[in-house]
């Protein structure tokens, strides 16, 4: 399902709401709501909207568990890890139980993180395959998605469920949840807003099937199309019929 906006505001409106919805019948039927955040500027928006009313006062957050889908291999308080970005737009806002919050240790060495991690997931869901109820991802502009990147070693993983990855064009270390654990969720929902990401968005979604050079490609939830909630901007390459107007 691809879903337009006229703009950001309006998108990060419905995200809220479709956040509070899963979150709520994740809750009723299972007890908790477990959600892979995302990293990036996009969902700064959507954070907001949660942490504030009326949403906010939706969502029995003591039930709620949160994971990031990425990190980037930086500090803990460095602007540009996700973790402290949610941090500040959300969970310091909201009364998520500490013990309910699980960042990717971005400090440490790239494999350990990532072992690290995988570890704490295996523990969080008892060795069961792993399904969160809601994984929110971005879109770059070239395709990647988490910090699943063109031509990366990670793209073929199929055993890990998380792997760090060398970003030669950032010349850095990211920790990333692969494919195969992504496709695991229950529902994935993609944010993608601006005119910078419209040849990328077009060519994920109208393109050939080329996943090495279009990561996102490689997103299917069990099979399905995940949910693109996208605005007009980021979509004015799209052809017509393969769009709803929200
Ligand atoms: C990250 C993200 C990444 C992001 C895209 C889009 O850590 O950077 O997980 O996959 O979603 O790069 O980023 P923007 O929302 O900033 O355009």
């Amino acid at each position: 399902m691809i879903r337009i906006f006229n703009n950001l505001e309006s998108l990060s409106l419905a995200a809220a709401e479709m956040f509070a919805d899963l979150a709520n019948q994740a809750i009723a039927s299972r007890g908790r709501f477990c959600v892979a955040l995302s990293g990036g500027n996009t969902p700064r928006r959507l954070h907001e909207i949660l942490a504030n009313t009326p949403i906010r006062d939706q969502i029995r957050w003591e039930s709620v568990y949160v994971f990031w889908g990425d990190e980037r291999c930086v500090p803990a308080d460095d602007s540009r890890n996700n973790a402290l970005m949610a941090r500040k737009t959300l969970l310091d806002h909201v009364p998520v139980p500490a013990s309910h919050i699980h960042p990717i240790q971005g400090n440490l060495s790239p494999a350990l993180a990532a072992t690290q991690y995988e570890a704490e997931l295996r523990e969080f869901f008892g060795g069961q395959t792993p399904i969160f109820d809601l994984i929110l991802l971005g879109l770059g502009d070239n395709a990647h998605t988490a910090s699943l990147f063109p031509h990366t070693p990670v793209l073929d993983e199929k055993e890990c469920w998380v792997k760090e990855v060398y970003v030669a064009e950032q010349g850095m270390y990211r920790v990333t949840l692969t494919v195969p654990l992504i496709n695991q969720a229950n529902e994935v929902i993609f944010l993608v807003s601006g005119a910078d990401k419209a040849l990328a968005l077009q060519s994920v979604l109208e393109g050939a099937y080329q996943p090495h050079e279009l990561p996102a490609q490689l997103i299917r939830p069990n099979g399905a199309h995940p949910i693109w909630l996208v605005d007009k901007a980021a979509s004015h390459k799209l052809v017509a019929e393969t769009v709803e107007p929200a």
